[in-house]
């Protein structure tokens, strides 16, 4: 179906049922992994969040959630590099099993740097889950523990992915239309 939204998609590259099905699995094996034991989920605003939600559900622990936001990109299409903490966990990691929860692994910047920053603050362990790696993107050796789907070198929005903060409500994951992203003013 034809709407505001998918008009600017190129091509659906995972659909609202691969996802769901997705996210099932991952859950169940993370779930697996950490039984028996409290692990705190730290998701990372806000591209995250659809994921977190759907995943957490998928994951019958007793678990904790925090969340962090950091910003490498603004509305640009290529990172920065810098990674700024926006907001921080409010309660202390020290000693705790963290498990990131991200959308995408691109560039690498923000997870090798929330992985040290994490560590830094005495975590027992960091486990790295991603719902999407992009491999060509890599500029930091940082590798997930647990990835729901490769993206190839595209721009890829929706299920909380956006670009100018536009298509994290998509409910598939898909492929930008270069144009949308090419126009100077950007809307
Ligand atoms: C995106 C995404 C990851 C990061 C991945 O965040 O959510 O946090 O970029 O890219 P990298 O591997 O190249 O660092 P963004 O700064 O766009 O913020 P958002 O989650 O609020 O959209």
């Amino acid at each position: 179906m034809k709407n505001e939204l998918t008009n600017d998609i190129l091509k659906v590259l995972y659909t609202e049922e691969q996802i769901r099905e997705r996210v099932k699995e991952l859950g169940a094996a993370i779930a697996e992994k950490f039984a028996g034991q409290r692990p705190l989920f730290v998701g990372i605003l806000k591209g995250s969040v659809l994921f977190l939600a759907d995943l957490i559900r998928a994951c019958p622990l007793r678990a904790d959630l925090e969340m962090m936001a950091v910003s490498s990109y603004g509305n640009a299409a290529v990172s920065s590099g810098r990674v700024r903490i926006t907001y921080d966990i409010p309660t202390d990691v020290r000693d705790r099993d963290l498990i990131i929860v991200e959308d995408i692994l691109d560039s690498g910047n923000t997870l090798s740097f929330l992985k040290e920053y994490l560590n830094a603050k005495g975590a027992a362990s960091v486990t790295i889950v991603t719902l999407l790696d992009k491999p060509s993107g890599r500029q930091k050796a940082v590798t997930a523990d647990y990835v729901g789907f490769p993206v190839p070198d595209a721009f890829v929005v929706g299920y909380g992915l956006d670009y100018a903060q536009l298509y994290r409500n998509l409910p598939c994951i898909g492929i930008l239309k270069p144009e949308v992203y090419e126009k100077p003013d950007g809307d």
